[in-house]
């Protein structure tokens, strides 16, 4: 045998292994190379994504100024001041037997639909406004008639909305303010939501009606209860949460149907989220509350203690997403968007 015959030998046994090695090493190039085409792809397609979104924001944005506010030209009006300059401090309540809705229509000549944004700049916040209603039109109209200046003080672009329970079943309060979320999503982009009792009326306009970055409670104290705070926790009357963090506590419970209860199963649940509840200082966070009788349909609900037990168990399928109603009406009046609706009755 000579020389080459053992190095061709060598080199035909071997040429397989050559081979497998060439083929591997292309495989492995194949791999990495698309694995890097798809992260790409992957990447720029939620870059764009993401300026979709963007952009269909500004737009909808843009579409409430009238001059459009494109990227390279600057917005039109400047932002609110971080404190408006229309801030009167406490204010003296009247509650006027004679006063009449025309009165405060006229009093509210920029007020839309129950909308209303600043004229000369652009609001800090948006805010919608949610009052669970039912037989109880004096008290919105003394609400209304402090509420909208109040509000246009504070240099708000805010909304009022109304939920109006039709029927006489059991008051449902959460329920009603479920549905005043969702509904008034579908009209705008609101980014901060207030609810609000129809019989409280705010006595110190220093008391801000926008969203912090935790949960707000804003009734410290009313005159009822001598200003102090009904206890510890309580989280009733007036409160203020972002689009977000009400949608991350899935709302309020549907199932308290009247007087009681909600407001404390709503506190859980913001307890559980980790959240921490801010409150104004006690002499700014003041209401009257107008007197009124409890009425039929909104006795005290003897079940609230079991619910709230029951709260940590239920809360992400019992709240927002399984809200069902069935709205009646949606009017829009000159001071607030009246959503009557049809939330059923409590199951026995
Ligand atoms: C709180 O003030 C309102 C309006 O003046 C009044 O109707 C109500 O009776 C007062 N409540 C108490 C407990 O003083
Ligand atoms: C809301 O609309 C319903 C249905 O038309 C009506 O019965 C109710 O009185 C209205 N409520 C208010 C506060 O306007």
């Amino acid at each position: 045998m000579g020389f080459c015959s053992r190095v061709c030998k060598i080199l035909r046994r071997s040429k397989y292994v050559i081979l497998l090695v060439l083929v591997l090493s292309v495989l492995a190039w194949i791999a990495i190379f698309s694995r890097e085409t798809v992260k790409s792809v992957l990447l720029s397609s939620a870059i764009k994504q993401t300026l979709t979104k963007g952009e269909s924001l500004r737009d909808k944005l843009n579409s409430r100024t009238s001059a459009p506010n494109r990227l390279n030209t600057p917005p039109q009006k400047a932002e609110c001041p971080q404190e408006s300059p229309l801030l009167q401090g406490p204010v003296k309540l009247s509650f006027e037997s004679s006063l009449k809705l025309t009165d405060v229509e006229s009093d509210n000549k920029d007020v839309t639909e129950g909308e209303y944004e600043p004229s000369d700049c652009t609001a800090r916040q948006s805010v919608a406004i949610l009052i669970p209603h039912r037989n109880r039109e004096r008290h919105l109209l003394y609400l209304l008639h402090h509420l909208h200046p109040f509000l246009q003080r504070q240099q708000l672009h805010y909304a009022v909305y109304v939920i109006q329970q039709a029927g006489d079943a059991t008051f449902n309060r959460a329920k009603l303010l479920n549905v005043g979320y969702l509904e008034a999503l579908k009209d705008y982009n609101w980014e901060c939501f207030i609810f609000h009792d129809v019989d409280l009326v705010p006595e110190n306009d220093h008391n801000l009606y926008l969203c912090d970055k935790q949960p707000k409670h804003l009734v410290v104290g009313r005159n009822a209860t001598g200003y102090k705070l009904r206890y510890k926790g309580y989280f009733g009357g007036v409160t203020a949460l972002t689009k977000d963090h009400f949608f991350q506590v899935n709302g309020f419970s549907n199932a308290y149907w009247g007087w009681g209860g909600e407001d404390d199963d709503l506190r859980i649940r913001v307890e559980l989220q980790k959240m921490k509840i801010v409150r104004p200082p006690a002499d700014v966070a003041r209401y009257t509350m107008v007197f009124h009788k409890r009425d039929s349909g909104n006795e005290i609900n003897k079940d609230r203690m079991r619910l709230l037990g029951r709260t940590p168990q239920v809360w992400k399928k019992d709240g927002l997403n399984s809200c069902s109603y069935k709205t009646l009406s949606v009017e829009r009046k000159p001071l607030y968007v009246n959503v009557t609706v049809d939330i059923g009755k409590p199951q026995k």
